[in-house]
């Protein structure tokens, strides 16, 4: 059986007191940990306070980024022995933000995470297509070559424990969810590429969905044979709002 997992993406929200704050209301609230485990991603700058804050409880951490390298002369970027002396396990890779904004490529994606991998970090990583690709049939195509190119040379035993998040860029923070159906076409979609390129690992991969996903959703989309859960960017930004998530599901 695939693990659910619920994971909130705080992107660039939140100050350190406020970072704190919102894992005071999730305390508590995460039940054990493994049939449904939630996964919170703050900004860097609060990691090492809500590290602190959830010793002890079954909530995890995941950072929102991570470098290529181990150290060195990279002004401004993080190594993933950083994370992991902090109590950081996952970090979001290759997020369609990154790759708008900050150019992040396919190859780049693949390069952090095979050192994530590599490091001991579990990588959580996004794949989507924009809402032109999708108007113009170009979903699969688009979808399949960035599972390909993120994922390559990566062996089965690495792919264990890889999770992936499908988020379609037309759904990230416009209240615009993809059906359920229409998500559980391209998570199917996702799992059989995998198993193209890895076989029956990919079975056992995660694949959460994320896109304006929310209490009064959530349900319906996890119920989806192949949604193993959510990335959530907005509605993780209020404990109550999140806790409408995990008791959805
Ligand atoms: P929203 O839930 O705000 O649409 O964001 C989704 C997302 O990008 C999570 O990584």
């Amino acid at each position: 059986m695939r693990q659910t997992i619920i994971a909130g993406n705080w992107k660039m929200n939140k100050t350190n007191d406020e970072a704190v704050e919102l894992i005071q209301g999730l305390l508590g609230h995460e039940g054990d940990g493994e049939k449904v485990r939630m996964i919170v991603c703050p900004p860097y700058t609060a990691l090492c306070d809500i590290s602190r804050a959830i010793n002890g409880s079954k909530i995890y951490l995941g950072a929102q980024n991570v470098y290529f390298e181990e150290s060195g002369a990279y002004t401004g970027e993080i190594a993933p022995s950083m994370l992991l002396t902090i109590g950081v396990s996952y970090v979001i890779i290759g997020h369609s933000e990154r790759r708008e904004y900050f150019s992040e490529t396919d190859q780049i994606v693949n390069d952090k995470v095979r050192l994530a991998l590599k490091s001991g970090l579990i990588p959580i990583v996004c794949v989507g297509e924009v809402l032109e690709d999708r108007e113009n049939g170009k979903t699969e195509e688009v979808v399949g070559a960035q599972i390909d190119g993120s994922l390559k040379g990566l062996n089965g035993d690495q792919m264990k424990k890889v999770v992936i998040a499908y988020e379609p860029v037309w759904a990230i923070g416009t209240g615009k969810t993809a059906s359920p159906e229409m998500a559980q076409d391209v998570h199917r979609f996702i799992r059989d590429r995998l198993k193209n390129n890895f076989g029956d690992v990919a079975e056992k991969i995660s694949i959460l969905y994320g896109g304006s996903m929310k209490g009064s959703n959530a349900a319906e989309l996890i119920a989806q044979p192949d949604i193993d859960g959510g990335l959530i960017g907005g509605a993780s930004l209020k404990a109550e709002e999140f806790l409408k998530i995990i008791n959805a599901v």
